[in-house]
């Protein structure tokens, strides 16, 4: 018999890839412009222009043999030290090449970093919401999957309830911000006492705890002052999930990496643990052209401005309809609290009014629903009629 949990996963589709799918049938029988989709995190802004400059110099000016080659299979050690550089210079590290493995995205980094760390009956804490996918992956991994709730309201880090998830077991806690639903990012001060926290537990539980910080959102905050902290600043053992799909627009081009802080004792032996898992996993040699289109454009975003005023948009008008809004600071999601105690039923009411969010269970968190923002201004705009119609059926 095949393998009967993949079976399952290949044939339930994600609720957010559901919506996409019905929305996308929708379109095509009344029209696109009467649909107002909001369930998928695809960028809506193009790629910096420097990326196609990028690939029409490396196509042009290359060896084909080459630049269609093999590279190592932790990647081309010249991309691997510009993005080291490049993270050094932003931030209080001082990575080389050998800490860097380039991957086809994030869900690549945290599979394989999951798979590097996990040991059979480990389990591995999320802070609720989170990505759906990372169940999957660290179950996929041979760990429990445990989840800790955020603070009521404001979708902070609760140390307290993440004290609670922790246990002999724990190898691991996942992190995400700029947070994809909820659009929060994590205070400097929690981050603080979220390394103190795992380092008191990994020291009463003689057993360490390792931090994974998912970050394909980390360029996308939308004021200076909410930057994302830096995780390596406050733990030891912490492993940076990296992605280029939201930060460069490039999510079909699959290319991120995965950076172990080697301010941690031992770096080497989980960087080799790394490079295993994504030899077993099959993760190996990232797409050449891509490696070789981030070596010269890893110092740029795509223009995050209009996700800005998308998001300043939305939120005010949500907010003087009466929904009850968590601001984001960065990423393009937008995390309202369901108008009825079951947000499923909320979204399919929604429907009716051609508005397609997506409910928050996956996430988590079933009193919410996620509106990926990241559409056309004009989409926005001609959306707002609707969640006002949808806010007065409910009065
Ligand atoms: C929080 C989070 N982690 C990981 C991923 C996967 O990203 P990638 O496209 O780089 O694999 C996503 C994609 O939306 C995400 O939102």
């Amino acid at each position: 018999m095949i393998n009967q949990k993949n079976v399952a996963l290949g044939k339930v589709r994600s609720s957010i890839r559901e919506l996409y799918e019905y929305g996308k049938a929708r379109k095509a029988e009344i029209g696109e412009e009467n649909v107002f989709d909001f369930s998928l995190g695809n960028p809506s802004v193009p790629a910096p222009e420097e990326v196609n400059a990028a690939i029409k110099d490396l196509v042009d000016s290359c060896n084909p043999v080459t630049l269609h080659g093999y590279t190592s299979a932790p990647g081309d050690y010249d991309v691997r030290n510009v993005i080291a550089l490049d993270l050094n210079k932003r931030f209080n590290v001082n990575l080389n090449a050998n800490c860097i493995y380039l991957t086809c995205g994030a869900a690549a980094s945290l599979t394989i970093t999951l798979n590097a760390l996990v040991n059979r009956g480990d389990e591995v804490v999320a802070l609720v919401p989170y990505f759906p996918e990372y169940k999957v992956f660290a179950e996929n991994a041979g760990a429990k999957f445990v989840t800790a709730a955020c603070e009521k309201g404001t979708f902070q880090i609760d140390l307290q309830k993440l004290e609670s998830a922790l246990s002999p077991a724990t190898k691991a806690v996942i992190i995400n911000s700029p947070n994809n639903p909820s659009g929060v990012v994590y205070s400097r001060k929690s981050m603080i006492l979220l390394g103190q926290l795992l380092e008191k537990y990994s020291k009463r539980y003689k057993n360490r705890i390792y931090l994974i910080s998912d970050e394909p959102y980390r360029e996308l905050v939308y004021e200076k002052h909410d930057t994302s902290p830096y995780i390596t600043d406050f733990y030891a053992y912490s492993v940076v999930c990296y992605s280029y799909s939201k930060s460069l627009s490039l999510p079909g081009e699959r290319i991120g990496y995965i950076a172990v802080n080697n301010n941690m004792p031992d770096y080497e032996e989980l960087y080799a643990g790394i490079c295993g898992a994504g030899r077993a996993l099959g993760f190996v040699c990232a797409p050449n052209l891509f490696q070789q289109v981030i070596k010269r454009v890893c110092n740029k975003t795509a223009d995050i401005n209009i996700y800005k005023q998308n998001r300043d948009l939305l939120y005010n008008a949500l907010v003087e309809y009466g929904y009850e809004v968590v601001k984001p600071q960065g990423a393009f999601y937008m995390f309202v609290k369901s108008l009825e105690p079951d947000a499923k039923s909320f979204a399919e009411r929604a429907k009716k009014y051609e508005l397609l969010f997506v409910p928050g269970d996956d996430f988590g968190c079933k009193s919410y629903v996620r509106i990926a923002y990241c559409v056309a201004p004009q989409t926005i705009n001609n959306a707002l009629p609707q969640f006002k119609a949808l806010a007065e059926s409910y009065k």
